[in-house]
């Protein structure tokens, strides 16, 4: 089954190994997600990873949560569920938005489905309360130059693969991130390669590698703006 984004992207549902469902783009040859498991993956690269790890150790609310490439709005719809009553502003930057028609009909998520189905209603390009201490932004921009929030908190960098949209993946590109970011603040990333690493290094960040999600890849890379 073939559905288009609103410039006409083709994208294929696939079911991942874990059960929950993910994207795939024959132009691309690239899934939104690990096909080990998609939802495993979002929750433990950028929610349990990023944002609770940050949360934990945070002393000022809101938290400022940038996200690069909103996707299917997975990520989204599982912050919002692990947020709670803690204030939270969730932005995430997105070139190419799916409709949300399109997304509903995709079975994402089961007891977050409800999520799912609220983060993908929700307009672009303006506040939307999606609770009353959770609010979200989803913007439609290109990461690659657009102006950056600042006092970001926890970023969730999930971009297509840098073999795919190495434009992405440039030193320059996480400079912006880092100068935007606060001191503490967090970055994650499901991509652990060492020219990445390096990089990260390179514009300030201090990085680990963190064990992969259960079932997927050996190590994901978290960098910490100190
Ligand atoms: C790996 S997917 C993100 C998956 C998503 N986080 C989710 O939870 O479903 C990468 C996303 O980046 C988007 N993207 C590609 N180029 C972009 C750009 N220049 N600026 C912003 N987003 C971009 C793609 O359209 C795609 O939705």
């Amino acid at each position: 089954m073939y559905f288009c984004s609103m410039d006409g992207i083709k994208t294929e549902i696939e079911i991942t190994a874990d059960g929950s469902a993910t994207l795939y783009r024959p132009d691309l040859d690239e899934h939104y997600h690990s096909v080990k498991g998609a939802l495993t993956e979002s929750w433990h690269v950028y929610v349990e990873c990023g944002f609770l790890h940050r949360l934990a150790m945070s002393h000022e609310l809101p938290l400022n949560v940038l996200e690069v490439g909103y996707g299917t709005g997975l990520n989204a719809a599982l912050t919002l569920k692990a947020a709670g009553n803690d204030r939270v502003v969730y932005k995430s930057l997105e070139l190419y938005p799916l409709d949300a028609w399109q997304l509903d009909m995709s079975g994402f998520g089961y007891d977050n489905a409800d999520a799912m189905v609220a983060v993908n209603a929700a307009p672009w390009n303006r506040e939307v309360a999606m609770s009353p201490t959770f609010t979200l932004v989803k913007l439609q921009a290109d990461f690659t130059n657009c102006e950056l929030p600042q006092d970001i908190d926890v970023v969730y960098f999930d971009a297509f693969a840098p073999e795919k949209q190495p434009e992405m993946w440039t030193r320059g590109c996480f400079e912006r991130l880092f100068r935007a970011m606060r001191t503490g603040g967090v970055l994650t990333t499901y991509c652990a390669k060492g020219a990445v690493r390096r990089m990260l290094q390179d514009v300030g960040f201090a990085t680990e590698r963190l064990p992969g999600p259960p079932g997927g890849k050996r190590e994901i890379l978290r960098g910490v703006k100190p």
